[in-house]
């Protein structure tokens, strides 16, 4: 015959009190996404007059700016805290002309979405060249295919002083060239756009989730971007950049991408003495809604899981193609 288990060998502390009811649950979480939290990144095309469905990212499309606005005006309703515009031109070429054109498409959207909700959310345009250069990379290229650091650097302070001209609060720096806060914080302030603020893509990995990216913004890059964006088992490259950010002026570091650098964004909100972001990634995205279409995993759930998740590991605000749906599943 079994022993009878006596009670002093239960146990007395039982975490699973806490866990009984959904009540309990929610009054003893440590940690609460908020749509206000959420920055959405948006793509604006040149020349469209009807959004485009963009197919390795279900729900997300490249907009005409009319639609773009409209977007805007839906976040707005739906509370969410920014929006992260990405320009698509017609024309591309060697220098990426069409980022410091004031009729550039980047320029142009970021006005009429600025003229469509005033202040009511915060537009932090990409300040980067990849989008409207022919060969794709973030920067102007060397006779020998190498990316220029130092001549990029002119290029990102003249479309900075574009974008902030257009209406942008802050301007998304992710080209990863170096001294580009400084330089671009220069720029700006030596043109009298000194409330204009930098959002410091710091610690951005060479990454193949950026996959659905690529093909949202149509980019002709060949090879990859391993010279100047961070190398996966890198820690402290990544943490010597974001403090390099902070010093050269940065409002806001970033961490991008989210869930597999997980370890980093803890780090950054850990030593930095402004507020952290993390950008949860194309690639992040699609892999949630390719499996919810196939019936694997539950798309809202694994959605406010990511979300939660990147926030627990200590990034106040959050950029993600799912900021919508999120803010729906949070009211
Ligand atoms: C480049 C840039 C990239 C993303 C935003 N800006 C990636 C890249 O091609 O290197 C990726 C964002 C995403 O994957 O959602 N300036």
């Amino acid at each position: 015959m079994a022993a009878v288990p006596s009670p002093a060998d239960f146990p007395t502390i039982r975490p699973r009190r806490l866990r009984r009811t959904a009540a309990i649950r929610r009054l003893v979480a440590e940690t609460r996404v908020h749509p206000a939290d959420l920055v959405l990144p948006m793509f604006v095309k040149e020349g469209l007059t009807e959004p485009h469905p963009i197919a390795s990212m279900p729900g997300v499309y490249q907009h005409s700016v009319d639609s773009a606005r409209k977007l805007a005006v839906e976040a707005v309703r739906a509370g969410i805290g920014g929006l992260m515009p990405f320009g698509i031109p017609e024309e591309r070429d060697e220098i990426g002309s069409g980022a410091t054109d004031p009729d550039g498409i980047l320029n142009v959207a970021t006005r009429a979405i600025r003229d469509e909700v005033g202040d009511d959310l915060v537009l932090i345009p990409d300040l980067c060249l990849d989008e409207f250069t022919d060969h794709g990379h973030c920067g102007v290229l060397n006779a020998d295919g190498s990316v220029d650091n130092d001549t990029t650097l002119e290029r990102y302070a003249e479309m900075g002083e574009c974008l902030a001209a257009a209406g942008a609060d802050l301007l998304g720096a992710s080209g990863m060239m170096d001294g580009q806060i400084g330089y671009v914080r220069k720029a700006l302030d030596e043109t009298g756009y000194t409330d204009t603020g930098l959002l410091a893509y710091a610690a951005k990995f060479a990454s193949a989730f950026y996959g659905p990216f690529r093909e949202a913004v149509e980019s002709q890059l060949q090879g990859d971007r391993r010279t100047y964006q961070q190398d996966t088992p890198n820690a402290t490259d990544a943490l010597r950049e974001i403090e390099l950010d902070v010093a050269e002026g940065a409002d806001i570091v970033m961490v991008k991408p989210a869930l597999p650098y997980l370890d980093i964004v803890r780090a950054a909100a850990d030593y930095s003495p402004v507020p952290v972001a993390a950008y949860h990634i194309s690639g992040e995205y699609a892999q949630i809604v390719a499996a919810a279409e196939r019936g694997w995993i539950d798309r809202d759930a694994a959605i406010l899981e990511s979300l939660t998740s990147i926030k627990r590991a200590g990034a106040g605000i959050i950029a993600t193609y799912a900021a919508l749906d999120a803010a729906r599943l949070l009211s």
